[in-house]
């Protein structure tokens, strides 16, 4: 199922070797915040170490669109993963500038070197083969390890594997056999819990799983577009009016297999301290918003993932980051850590939530990618795999 070569398929004594990793973190005040991606890139970073490589690191962070900005300068992330490793870690001001050329020459085995980010660089989101070739000549091989940026066809994920022999690292390994399973082979019955705010983001998505799930769960500010579509008044509450002919093809489509909310939470606000009410699904009052699923809606979900063998998971049933509109995100979470099932769990929103629960430890596999684990679950191949090496 998973055809890439990987590190283990390769010989990177005394080689250099440029593994592209996704450390597009949280920074704060200089200090990297969630360093979940971090720590995920470990397992690649020192196994090439322990086996005689020079290690140089690229990734992007955030979304720089004029050159240069302190604000996102890897050079935190360097001093941090300095802290969860024991080889020395250098940073590199540039990423194929003459600094970087420099500290790539004199990187010895068993060193780490972090070039600046990728993005800082017009032409990395461009795929531009210069700065992939100039990217490439700094090492001998090139390992994908960026899991989360595997969607993206940029210089650093896709291009530079034209010039330099491409393998897969250990998490990219990992995310693509958990993430690629769950959709072409799922032990059944395989219930699929989508939410967040748009179905736009989600209508590639929902068409794969309508093929390949026996359930399809709905929560989230999505739902409210299906309810308009079924002809509710929805108050206040985000409706994406643009997407309503889309929500009724696909209530059509899915018959009993879309699973939508019975009921709802409603607010007079998005703020702790808001009036609260309990509602079945129907017309939403003007200046009311939906804020979360409801109780029965909870119950209703949780039978449903009691008998699943194969739960993924994608975004947050209300606005969790706002308790109590937390409460059907956690139920959810609990339902799914109890279940027993084989569970995927993918986004930055539904990773925090069950991060949060104190329930992570319970969940077979925790994505560290947004954008790319929905992509896998839309059955679509991921442009920074698809460049690697066959086994
Ligand atoms: C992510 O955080 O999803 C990845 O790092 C990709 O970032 P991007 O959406 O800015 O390409």
């Amino acid at each position: 199922m998973f055809n890439k070569k990987t590190i283990e398929d390769i010989d990177v004594q005394g080689k250099k070797v440029l593994v592209r990793v996704d450390f597009n973190v949280p920074i704060k005040d200089g200090k990297v915040g969630d360093d979940t991606r971090i720590r995920a890139a470990l397992p690649t970073i020192q196994y090439l170490l322990d086996h005689g490589a020079a290690v140089i690191l690229a990734s992007h962070l955030g979304r720089p669109k004029n050159g240069p900005e302190a604000k996102f300068s890897l050079r935190p992330v360097a001093e941090y993963l300095g802290t969860l490793i024991k080889a020395p870690v250098k940073f590199a001001e540039d990423t194929i500038g003459s600094s970087a050329v420099q500290a790539a020459a004199t990187l010895k085995p068993g060193e780490v070197l972090v070039l600046e980010n990728t993005r800082f660089y017009p032409g990395e989101e461009k795929n531009n083969e210069e700065l992939a070739r100039a990217m490439a000549s700094l090492a001998d091989l090139y390992v994908n390890d960026a899991f989360g940026t595997a969607h993206r066809a940029h210089a650093s994920t896709e291009g530079v594997a034209r010039f330099l022999p491409g393998v897969a690292g250990f998490l990219m390994e990992k995310e693509i056999r958990y993430l690629g399973q769950a959709v072409a082979s799922p032990e059944k019955p395989f219930v699929a819990i989508l939410g967040g705010a748009k179905i736009s983001d989600k209508i590639g998505v929902i068409r794969n799983l309508l093929a390949k799930a026996d359930t399809i769960l709905i929560g989230g500010g999505m739902a409210n577009t299906f309810f308009k579509a079924q002809g509710h008044e929805m108050g206040d509450s985000l409706v994406e009016d643009t997407a309503l002919d889309t929500a009724k093809e696909l209530l059509e489509q899915g018959g009993k297999k879309l699973m939508l909310p019975v009921d709802m939470v409603i607010a007079d606000k998005i703020e702790e301290g808001a009036q609260v009410k309990t509602v079945p699904v129907g017309p939403v009052p003007a200046g009311w918003k939906v804020v979360d699923i409801g109780p029965e809606s909870r119950a209703a979900f949780a039978k449903v993932i009691a008998d699943a063998k194969t739960v993924v998971w994608n975004g947050p049933m209300g606005v969790f980051e706002v308790p109590p509109f937390d409460e059907g995100t956690y139920a959810l979470a609990r339902a799914v850590a109890d279940s027993g099932a084989t569970s995927i769990v993918g986004g930055g929103d539904s990773v925090a939530a069950i991060q949060k629960s104190g329930l992570a430890d319970k969940i077979t596999h925790i994505s560290t990618g947004g954008g790319a684990s929905l992509e896998m679950l839309e059955g679509l191949e991921l442009p920074g795999v698809a460049a690697l090496q066959d086994k």
